[in-house]
């Protein structure tokens, strides 16, 4: 392949959010339920799970109140929830900086210029390897630094309120939240419920899956301070992609090269890829880059791409038992429910139990997926056990 091809083909393929509708696949009736919320709703927290790499973020970018203001936030700091809620402060004070409005530049400033502030005292006292310094305004007290969360909910709360009543509508989005442990984000919905509770302002966060499955079977009682309902409206869980769909986004991003990947080769691709946009695209750019000398790329070369890479990968982690390629195996033949599944395995010499309690194991280990109330074999581990 001549060097300019390469660098188009791998340049079409490369992993990022999408933001504009022309590489776009489907998610119409998600992006529709979202700025119903988002145009419509009086105010309310609102919450969008999916594993990572399904498409969040992409997602986010097509939300729009209609009348109002579009906020979206990326949190990068982790750590601890103050660490996060100043980040997010941080992030707003940013964004809105940037408005050039008097008033609400002159609360930036102060919330910029705190955040780094007591982070920069938080940390050094951190490293210091000590929490407790002398305040230099009394020789004989001693006291404990720590975030001084209470100003951050301040500043947040007289931001969000300028904000209402300059725009009088306001989404805002944080993303990034969904890479925090469930119990920190909860913590930091929870601190956060009484700010976000004012007319006329939607939140909508990425979150973790974990939140998803507590969400609906609408049960949380946590720390006795409240449910989840409570501190949530609505939960949107989104679904990987259908292996059509990732076919389709493939060839819309190769329009360029319709026929570089034969129809073999895109098939093998959703199934590597259990319906996740980032697997494919990976696994894609990976084909690429193992047949630099192919003008084409047939389903043979991709297949045998797919053997060494997930060989390379995945096989070392994977120490399976006989027992489990068995039941592997079996399951990679005949895709189907729980119970089918176990009638199957029965016949193959598998005690009952004993095929439910591999069956869960594998699931909890993300060697079998279930799509549409069906179980099947993780692509990945596909190319493993037929190694
Ligand atoms: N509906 C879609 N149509 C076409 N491409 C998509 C779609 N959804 C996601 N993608 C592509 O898949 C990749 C992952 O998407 P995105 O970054 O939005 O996922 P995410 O869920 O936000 O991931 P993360 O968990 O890392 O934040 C991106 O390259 C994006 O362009
Ligand atoms: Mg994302």
């Amino acid at each position: 392949m001549k060097k300019s091809k390469i660098k188009e083909i791998l340049q079409a393929l490369f992993d990022a959010p999408l933001s504009s509708r022309n590489l776009l696949v489907d998610r119409k009736e998600e992006i529709n339920f979202l700025n119903t919320i988002c145009s419509f709703q009086p105010l309310g927290v609102y919450g969008v799970c999916g594993e990572t790499g399904v498409g969040k973020t992409t997602l986010l970018n097509f939300l729009d109140p209609g009348e109002g203001k579009r906020i979206y936030l990326k949190l990068t700091e982790k750590e601890n929830k103050e660490v996060i809620i100043g980040d997010m402060l941080y992030k707003l004070a940013k964004e809105v900086e940037k408005y050039e409005k008097p008033e609400l530049s002159k609360i930036a400033k102060e919330s910029i210029e705190f955040v780094i502030e007591e982070r920069n005292i938080t940390n050094s006292v951190g490293a210091g390897g000590g929490v407790i310094v002398s305040g230099n305004f009394s020789k004989s007290t001693t006291r404990i630094k720590k975030f001084n969360i209470y100003q951050a909910y301040d500043l947040l709360d007289s931001i969000l309120n300028l904000l209402l009543k300059k725009y009088k509508r306001i989404v805002l989005i944080i993303d990034e939240l969904d890479k925090e442990k469930k119990e920190e984000v909860l913590m930091i919905l929870d601190s956060l419920k009484s700010i976000f509770d004012k007319n006329n302002l939607v939140v909508i966060l990425s979150l973790p899956f974990a939140i998803y499955r507590e969400y609906t079977k609408d049960r949380l009682r946590w720390n006795e301070s409240g449910n989840l309902e409570n501190i949530l409206k609505d939960v949107l869980f989104l679904e990987p992609l259908s292996d059509r769909q990732i076919q389709e986004m493939i060839m819309k991003r190769l329009e360029k090269y319709p026929d570089f990947f034969d129809s073999d080769t895109l098939y093998e691709i959703a199934k590597y890829s259990d319906g996740n946009p980032r697997d494919a695209l990976w696994i894609s750019q990976q084909i690429v880059l193992d047949n630099l000398d192919l003008e084409r790329i047939t389903g043979k070369s991709a297949t045998e791409t797919l053997k060494k890479i997930t060989k390379k990968y995945f096989e070392s982690s994977l120490d399976l038992t006989e027992i489990q390629e068995k039941v592997l195996n079996v399951i990679a033949k005949y895709s189907g429910s729980r119970n089918e599944l176990v009638k199957k395995l029965e016949k193959e010499g598998i005690k009952r139990q004993t095929a439910y309690t591999y069956i869960n194991r594998l699931k909890e280990n993300g060697l079998i997926l279930e799509r549409n109330g069906k179980l099947k074999v993780s692509g990945k581990i596909l190319y493993i056990i037929s190694n």
